[in-house]
């Protein structure tokens, strides 16, 4: 009920999409010997929409602001054209273990590619588990230092799966891997990173429309879905507060929820501003919308970020970003 009233029209098709089959993508493992990966990939008809969209990027390279700062041409992610549903194999392990790999929703690749790390920048990803983001992180070979933080013991013991997965000792160790509750990091270590991505727990609306055992819409939970902005808020507000003057933080959820998603931003602007007298900058993401509108759909009518909507040809998402900058 509440879906339909934010998405009008679009709902039917939004919500025949969520019972659908998901789309993956399959993002390369740049420290792994995959020579033969992206032949095969190619041959299969499947394209890198990172780098689809960069060179677009450069192409309109007259444009405000230029598109191009802001793509990272490390990060290969390969998907399926719209409309096509094969699915990828299982990834196989280089000569040396490490996956070739990792299958993920394409669209939780954008909020990691709205950060826009650069070289030497101390990132921190304060809600890092099961580590898919972070593992996107570590393909851009730029981080000075990486933070990955989850207040889930279980969950971050998956993340340290994935990273002897698919990451060298060497780059592993660039890598701090903690388990304190994100929304006491200014307690911790304050105004220090370059870039923070904040990638909070949610609705998660795809998993949720199908799950019958402890779905988060359950009465049961009532009061636990209904705390999940002020959380969510919580969290947002240690991203801003552990980043430096003049540095980023990207907000993200997988769900529709403009409760979750732009009301929480504006709120933080907000408090950010009236409590702490720190001006944040909400950044113009919009070009997304038209780099990479070949691969997702994006709904228009976002008030602050993007939100990728589910679709029967291009079935990735919810996923929600938007960019803040501590001015
Ligand atoms: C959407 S998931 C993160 C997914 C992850 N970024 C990825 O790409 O694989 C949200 C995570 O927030 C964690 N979380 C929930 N409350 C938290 C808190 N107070 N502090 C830090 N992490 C928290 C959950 O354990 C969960 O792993």
């Amino acid at each position: 009920m509440s879906y339909s009233l934010q998405l009008k029209d679009l709902w039917p098709s939004v919500r025949a999409s969520l019972l659908c089959e998901q789309k993956y993508g399959a993002l390369l493992n740049n420290f792994s010997a995959h020579s033969h990966v992206t032949q095969e990939l190619e041959l299969m008809n499947a394209t890198d929409f990172v780098s689809k969209g960069s060179k677009e990027a450069q192409q309109s390279a007259a444009t405000s602001p230029p598109l191009h700062a802001s793509i990272s041409s490390n990060i290969k992610c390969y998907t399926y054209p719209r409309g096509d549903i094969t699915r990828f194999r299982p990834a196989r392990r280089d000569c040396l273990g490490l996956l070739e790999y990792y299958l993920m929703d394409a669209a939780s690749l954008l909020p990691v590619l709205a950060l826009n790390v650069q070289r030497d920048d101390l990132v921190l990803d304060l809600c890092a588990a099961p580590g898919g983001k972070t593992l996107a992180l570590l393909q851009t070979g730029l981080c000075g230092h990486l933070a990955a933080n989850d207040v889930s013991i279980s969950r971050t013991k998956r993340l340290y799966d994935i990273l002897h997965s698919y990451v060298p000792k060497e780059i592993r160790e660039t890598v701090s891997v903690t388990s304190h509750d994100g929304r006491d990091w200014e307690q911790l270590e304050g105004g220090t990173f370059h870039k923070v991505l904040v990638d909070v727990p949610c609705t998660t609306d795809r998993h949720s429309v199908m799950e019958e055992e402890n779905n988060i819409f359950h009465k049961r939970r009532t009061k636990e879905r209904q705390m999940l902005p002020m959380l969510q808020l919580q969290l947002l507000m240690a991203g801003i507060l552990a980043t430096k003057p003049g540095g980023e933080v990207v907000y993200s959820t997988c769900s529709l929820s403009s409760l979750q998603n732009e009301c929480v931003v504006e709120r933080a602007v907000d408090i950010a501003e009236t409590q702490f007298n720190i001006s944040v900058h909400v950044e113009d993401l919009s070009y997304f919308r038209t780099l990479f509108k070949d691969t997702f759909s994006f709904f228009s009518d976002c008030r602050l970020g993007e939100l990728v909507l589910p679709h029967l040809t291009a079935n990735f998402g919810p996923m929600y970003f938007c960019k803040l900058r501590r001015v």
